[in-house]
């Protein structure tokens, strides 16, 4: 289905609004400044958190506004539960939690050992009712797809039912590898880039992603 802004498959939106791409498009220059680059992951994850959040449930609440009263929309259940994987989550979490103040926030660490690419884990903290939330696990890079489904491993093993998955790049490898491991999630991308080289990089990508949010090498 293409949405205007987007094209989606059961399984996989991709964002195409015409901002998400021009902001990720400088993002992508190896030339962009570390100080341009957080910024703009900031309003880029702004503008996914519209898209990923579009399908919240909703309830209504009774209101006086200064002329009458009125039964006004209100997000129903319990608070969302954002699950950032670090470090490069933390990049596209603090975007959303600007739109989303009251969200429930967790943190799973992964490193993804250099020669077998596959996730480590060495840190896990999450929301209390994981059962009863709508959970984002957000991570900038979705690239082999091992950490993403390993961290969606983690989450279902603490009763979380309802996830989706936000990134801001994916690799065709990790959409299919999120496919098979977690048929259930949704993945919500502003694109799907062309492969994975040897190093497990995305290509054309944007380079390391936690580099370049924060300055290191
Ligand atoms: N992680 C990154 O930061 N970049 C990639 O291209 C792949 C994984």
């Amino acid at each position: 289905m293409n949405t205007g802004t987007g094209t989606t498959s059961e399984h996989l939106t991709i964002v195409k609004h015409p901002l998400v791409q021009h902001k990720l498009s400088i993002m992508r220059d190896k030339a962009t400044s570390t100080a341009k680059f957080r910024q703009l992951l900031r309003e880029i994850s702004m503008l996914l958190a519209y898209e990923v959040t579009r399908h919240l449930p909703l309830t209504t609440e009774r209101i006086d506004t200064p002329i009458c009263e009125m039964d006004a929309p209100t997000l129903q259940g319990r608070k969302l539960a954002l699950i950032s994987i670090l470090r490069a989550g933390n990049g596209l979490l603090d975007g959303i939690l600007e739109l989303v103040p009251s969200a429930r926030v967790g943190f799973v660490g992964l490193y993804r050992d250099p020669e077998t690419l596959q996730p480590v884990q060495y840190y896990c903290k999450l929301p209390s009712e994981l059962a009863d939330r709508v959970v984002i696990v957000v991570d900038p890079m979705l690239a082999t797809g091992n950490s993403s489904a390993k961290a969606i491993d983690l989450l279902k093993e603490a009763g979380a039912k309802n996830i989706i998955f936000l990134c801001l790049l994916a690799a065709p490898e990790g959409v299919q590898r999120m496919k098979e491991a977690h048929p259930d999630v949704p993945v919500v991308t502003a694109a799907v880039d062309d492969h994975l080289n040897d190093h497990g990089y995305i290509v054309p990508g944007l380079g390391d992603a936690g580099d370049r949010l924060y300055g290191t090498k």
